[in-house]
């Protein structure tokens, strides 16, 4: 795809993402309708669902051929990466939206037959939106990011997602205290904006499609690593134990966290 197509649909979805923002905060005035999906930690708001449907009916405006994969359902039942994938989650850290109001965020993310195109993390509250790809460069705010220092464990923070920390099979321990030390913000898209601005030099959890759909891209896109914990690449269509890392950190962590998952 050409630059001057990229650019046109890069001006569109940030065009929806405002619009999303614009919705969310508004919503946020009055009582959020909050009710649980598998358990009492795996929340879902009436916001989620109304802005997924919003994003997605943007999506299907702009680009009617495209395979939506929507956290909330109301996309398409993906089969393959084949064409036009659109991911979106609508919001990423419902837990912290409810309690907090505050360290969530929107994602969008453009895979075609597979590769990755353009990538999305808006920190709502804050009104930092993190976007780019491969061709155009990784931005914050239309400011391009710079490439985060290539930090090895040993010099670097990093974060392990709550559910993770309890997991017995991988050996965090070990990974924790090799770091300089442990944080968790509740949100793989504020995780992994961490990593793009160089706070944090690893971020393991484990993830589904959308949560890690615009992350890959834009870590990806600013040479960081993004594989499952014992190294291999991702599926698009599947969930699995996700590490992000510098590309020393991802060396560090590997032959120590053990990947009998
Ligand atoms: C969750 C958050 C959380 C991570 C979970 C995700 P959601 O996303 O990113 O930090 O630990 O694995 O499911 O459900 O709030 O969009
Ligand atoms: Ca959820
Ligand atoms: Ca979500
Ligand atoms: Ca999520």
């Amino acid at each position: 795809m050409n630059e001057a197509e990229l650019v046109r649909i890069d001006r569109h979805v940030k065009q929806w993402l405002h619009a999303s923002r614009e919705f969310i905060l508004n919503q946020m005035q009055a009582t959020l309708n909050v009710s649980q999906k598998t358990s009492r930690r795996d929340l879902v708001t009436n916001v989620d669902k109304e802005n997924e449907k919003l994003l997605i009916n943007k999506i299907r405006t702009f680009s009617p051929d495209s395979q939506i994969l929507g956290e909330e359902g109301f996309g398409d039942q993906i089969k393959n990466t084949k064409g036009w994938v659109w991911v979106v989650d609508p919001i990423d850290g419902t837990m912290n939206f409810v309690k907090q109001r505050d360290h969530f965020a929107t994602m969008i993310a453009l895979y075609i037959d597979g590769e990755s195109v353009l990538g999305y993390i808006y920190d709502i509250m804050h009104d930092d939106l993190y976007s780019g790809g491969p061709s155009l460069g990784v931005f914050k705010n239309d400011q391009p990011l710079p490439k985060p220092e290539n930090t090895a464990l040993h010099d670097g923070l990093i974060c392990v997602s709550g559910p993770l920390v309890l997991h017995q099979k991988l050996n965090l321990p070990a990974v924790v205290e090799q770091s300089a030390g442990l944080r968790n913000y509740g949100s793989a898209g504020i995780e992994i904006i961490h990593l793009l601005t160089g706070k944090i030099v690893s971020y393991i959890s484990y993830l589904k499609p959308w949560d890690f759909g615009a992350g890959k891209i834009l870590a990806e896109s600013l040479g960081l690593a993004v594989t499952t914990v014992d190294g291999r690449p991702l599926d698009m269509l599947s969930s699995d134990f996700v590490m992000v890392a510098t590309v020393k950190a991802q060396q560090d962590i590997l032959p120590i966290i053990g990947s009998n998952v």
